[in-house]
């Protein structure tokens, strides 16, 4: 098993990674708890939890499972978990477990932030992706009128990954992960990239993997510890996220993973730096690596109006500006601020590349 300390400004908390973690909640858990609920989705409910709850036989334990998928970040499903807590007698002294990925984390997050005025829960990744998102204390819901627009800072108690639960992922989740690895790699982690560019998803050992994981985790975790509250360099982690975000606003939540459209906009976003540096960004064997990987490398015949609106619409622009992470060099991430008009060009060029222009 693999651990590390995560610091925050209310308390530090281990990141456990390793296999079979889920039968040992009983010795990683060490505070008592009055109850624990256990918040997942249908198809993680299915799949691992009977191993959970069996592993936590010291504790009176609670379930409640959401549907799999973005919808359950809603006020609906939240009211209805705070709804079940206090029918249930949870108290501040009880503690909340997502088991899941990034959708039950951020859900069951937000719901034990505002708890009670907020009690203690634990992450359970058990998607790649979730590597990215079970770190760092951000947790939300989503308004209809926008992603992630209902949240709060709180970090967990402790995240335990068990890798093994990871085996069951159909492909496009584990390429959707996978380009969170990669932006890390690109933001902070030169030697990973270079190593991760070689590799065929498919040909990745469980070892391999644990590294990948670790090596990631620790870039976010450096960051989230500079600055929690994302004021500055917390930014960096949005590499990639502009143009993605505004194609999953587009195409709707489902059509693409958040993975999938990371991967296009950190292609769109490399191109576009290829225009301030000189530097190697090694943008074509990159974009090889997503062929080779089956990631899907599309505009989607979107008006580049429409994605333009929806850029700045994403909450990170500042003045009516478009804001991007650009790359001067791997690992020297920096935010430039654009003009409709430039992002026009680069847009067009950028379908040109996709043949799509
Ligand atoms: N809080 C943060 O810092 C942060 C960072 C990045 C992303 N996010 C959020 O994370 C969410 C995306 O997370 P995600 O990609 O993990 O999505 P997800 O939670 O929807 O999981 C993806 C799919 O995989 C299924 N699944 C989960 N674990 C499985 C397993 N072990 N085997 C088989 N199927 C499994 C789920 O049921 C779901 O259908 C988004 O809502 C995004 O906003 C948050
Ligand atoms: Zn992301």
């Amino acid at each position: 098993m693999k651990q590390m300390l995560v610091k925050t400004s209310t308390h530090d908390y281990p990141i456990y990674i390793g296999k079979s973690l889920r039968f040992k909640l009983n010795e990683l858990i060490k505070e008592s708890y009055t109850k624990v609920l256990i918040i997942t989705d249908d198809v993680v409910a299915d799949l691992y939890l009977d191993d959970v709850r069996n592993s936590l036989e010291h504790f009176p334990v609670i379930e409640a499972v959401v549907p799999s998928g973005e919808a359950s970040k809603s006020i609906k499903e939240y009211y209805r978990l705070q709804t079940v807590a206090l029918k249930n007698h949870m108290d501040r002294r009880s503690l909340i477990i997502a088991l899941g990925g990034g959708v039950v984390g951020d859900l069951a997050g937000f719901v034990a932030a505002t708890f009670m005025r907020g009690i203690d829960y634990m992450q359970m990744p058990t998607t790649i992706l979730a590597h990215d998102s079970s770190v760092g204390g951000k947790v939300a819901i989503n308004h209809e009128l926008g992603k992630n627009m209902i949240g709060a800072f709180y970090p967990p108690k402790a995240v335990v990954y068990d890798i093994d639960t990871i085996r069951s992922l159909p492909d496009h989740e584990i390429r959707s992960g996978f380009a969170e690895i990669v932006k890390e790699a690109y933001i902070a982690n030169k030697p990973l990239l270079e190593e991760l560019l070689h590799k065929k998803l498919t040909d990745i050992s469980e070892e391999e993997l644990i590294r990948y994981l670790y090596e990631g985790i620790s870039v976010k975790k450096k960051i989230v510890e500079e600055d929690e509250k994302e004021s500055h360099v917390r930014k960096f982690l949005n590499f990639g996220h502009t143009l993605a975000h505004a194609l999953e606003a587009i195409l709707g939540y489902g059509t693409i993973t958040h993975g999938e459209a990371v991967a296009i906009g950190m292609l769109f976003a490399l191109r576009v730096s290829e225009h301030y540096t000189d530097h190697d960004l090694h943008t074509e064997r990159y974009k090889k690596w997503l062929d080779r990987n089956g990631y899907p490398c599309s505009l989607y015949g979107i008006s580049h109006d429409d994605i333009i609106e929806k850029m700045k619409l994403d909450k990170k622009a500042a003045n009516e500006q478009i804001q991007m992470v650009l790359l001067k060099a791997i690992g020297k991430p920096e935010i430039f601020d654009f003009t409709d008009e430039t992002i026009e060009k680069h847009l067009q060029a950028f379908a040109k590349e996709l043949n799509e222009a």
